[in-house]
Formats: structure tokens, sequence, C-alpha cells
């Protein structure tokens, strides 16, 4: 049986692939601080006596050491996913860096696997759409407050790359393209989907930031768990990047729309807020869809759950909820 170490596995994403894992009869050590994952999500996998919980942060070398010992693969989750509030992007660094750095160590050590969940945000502003993962990656403006997430992930990639090519660690990065479940956080850091889809059920407006033109492409969580465990198994994914997500591009005023048809609203009220009021200097991305060529070629993956039947799921979760 082997053992797949999860970091940040009480997480959105974290807590569901430690799920599927296990279904599929690995031994799966799950690790969190619990700042934003919760033991609620991996009530399921507390259960199941192939699984191990323990409480660490990846700062902590010694720890994390401890906890990895007899682990084969890791799959890196944990992170500070904070972009643009203010006071955050020291954290975002200090977790996302350091830490990073410390898994890889840990790898290294030990000689396992590591699977980085990295993101769509190392794409920057780049107008090279859709986005491919041999593209540019642009980095806007140092005064802008946006910066910190994306050029942490991009650290986190290039110590990928170079703890493959000079340590000879097997590595894959995975970008990300946003994802939501039922887990995810309904603040802002579970990013818009939930947040509208509780606004909308419990007749609140909607805040926009921005004018809502701007698109995303967000996956259900089991499309990206599935691109995860494809990826983990696969050998020809190692030294490899991929794109992994939904490549259908909704904007953000008309996710609002489809949140309110799907919860069966006959009106619901927005509001607009500009970016500069939020989040002072700031830049929008204003596109953001995946080319997942890549990942069907190598991985054989595609998507399998529509926006909105992911929508669907999780409204009608959340519904009991509320
Ligand atoms: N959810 C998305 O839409 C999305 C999109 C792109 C990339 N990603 C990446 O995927 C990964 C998982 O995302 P998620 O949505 O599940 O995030 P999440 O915030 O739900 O989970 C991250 C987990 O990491 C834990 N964590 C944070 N700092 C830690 C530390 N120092 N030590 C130990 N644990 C720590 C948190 O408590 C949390 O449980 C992250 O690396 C994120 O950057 C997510």
């Amino acid at each position: 049986m082997k053992r797949v170490l999860i970091t940040g596995v009480a997480g959105m994403i974290g807590s569901h692939l430690a799920d599927e894992l296990l279904n599929r009869g690995y031994a799966v050590t799950g690790i969190d601080n619990l700042n934003v994952g919760t033991r609620k999500n991996i009530a399921s996998s507390l259960k199941n006596s192939s699984f191990k919980f323990i409480k660490c942060d990846i700062t902590d070398p010694a720890s994390l050491k401890k906890a990895a010992s007899k682990t084969e693969i890791i799959v890196h989750m944990a992170a500070s996913k904070k972009i643009g509030e203010s006071g955050d992007a020291l954290k975002t660094l200090k977790i996302n860096c350091e830490g990073t750095r410390n898994v890889f160590d840990c790898a290294k050590a030990i000689g396992a696997k590591v699977v980085f969940a990295s993101t769509s945000d190392v794409y920057g502003s780049s107008g090279d759409i859709p986005f491919r993962e041999d593209g540019r990656l642009v980095i806007g403006s140092p005064t802008a407050k946006r910066w910190a997430y994306a050029v942490s992930k991009i650290y986190g990639e290039q110590l990928a790359f170079a703890c493959y090519k000079e340590d000879n660690v097997p590595i894959v990065v995975l970008r990300y393209f946003g994802a939501f479940s039922s887990r995810s956080s309904f603040t802002w850091s579970g990013g818009h989907i939930p947040v509208f889809i509780d606004a909308v059920l419990n007749d609140r407006e909607i805040v926009i930031h921005g004018d809502g033109k701007q698109t995303r492409s967000m996956a259900y969580v089991d499309d990206v768990v599935n691109g995860t465990v494809l990826a983990l198994e696969s050998r020809k994914a190692v030294g490899e990047i991929f794109n992994i997500g939904n490549d259908e591009e909704v904007s953000v005023i008309d996710t609002a729309r489809l949140i309110q048809r799907v919860c069966g609203k006959k009106k619901i009220k927005i509001r607009f807020v500009p970016q500069s009021k939020v989040f002072g200097d700031y830049e929008e991305i204003k596109r953001r869809v995946p080319d997942l060529s890549k990942a069907k070629l190598f991985l054989g993956y595609a998507p399998k759950v529509s926006f909105e039947e992911g929508l669907r799921l999780v409204i009608k979760t959340h519904k009991h909820r509320t």
C-alpha cells in the first residue's frame, strides 16, 4: 500500500483528495495547521484506519520531516491563498516560499515524489488566451497589491524544477484554475462562487468587485481531484507542468445570474464595488482560461462536471445547511 502525504489536507481540495486516495486503497498521512482548514472537512477520512492526521505547520521543518516518514509521494497543497488584502503578503510569502522549501528538502531527504499545487495566478496578466503551460508569466506593477501569491507560486514551481534537475527529486507541477465544492470557505478566501451562493440563498445582495465582466474558468472539485490523481500516478507526468481545471469561460456577472437561476430566485440584488475601493492599488485579471490539451495528451484528462452541474451540487448541499 503506497503512503501519500497531503499537506493542507483539511482544506478544500486536500480533503477531497484524501477521500479519493483512501477509496483507491492508498494509505494517507494528512498534515495541516488548521488555520483555514477544519477537522469537519476530514471527518470521513478520520474514520478510515488507513488515514493518519497530524497537526503540523510546514514552516517547521523538523515536525514536517517526522510526519513525512515512510511516505512515497507528497502532494503539496498547504498554502496561504490571500490575494490583494492588506497585511497578508508577508504571511503568504513565508508559508508559500519557506514552507514549500521545507517540503522539497523533506522530499529529497526521504526520496519522495512531489506533486506541487500551483495556480493559474502564475500567468498573471498575460493576454495569451487560452493559457498554455509554456506561455509567458506576466507579473504586473510591483506597487499593485496582488503579486505576492503569484510570485510565491512561481518560486515554488522554479524550486520544483531545480530539485528535479539538480537533486533528482521526481516532481509534477499542477496549475489549478479555480475550484469549488461544498467544503469551500464561504468567505472571500473560498472565491466568488461560495460567497455568491450564500448571498443568493439568504436573499442578501451580491457584491461584485469591478464591472463583473472579468471571466474565470471554475471547476467542480471532482475534476481537480481526478487530474491530481492522474498526475500522481503517471510516470510521463514527472518533470512536467499541467493546467488542471475546467475550460468553460464564464464572466463573474453571468456566474451571479446562473446561481440565481439554479437557486430558483426571481430577483437578486447586485452591487458593483470598484476594485480600488476594496483593494486599493490592485490589478484585476481580465480573462482566465486554461488550454487543457497537454493534460489531455499526457494524462487523458478532461473535465467531466459542467460548471452548471457543479453549482447545482454545491447549492443543493449548502441549502440544507442554511
Ligand atoms: N481552490 C482553488 O480555486 C485553487 C486554485 C488554484 C490553486 N490552488 C492551490 O491549491 C492548493 C489547495 O487549495 P485549497 O482551495 O484547498 O485551499 P485551502 O485554503 O482550502 O487549503 C489550504 C490548507 O492549507 C493549510 N495551511 C495553510 N498554511 C499552512 C501551514 N503553514 N502549515 C500547514 N498547513 C497550512 C490551511 O489550514 C488549509 O487547510 C493551494 O496550494 C492553492 O494555492 C487552489
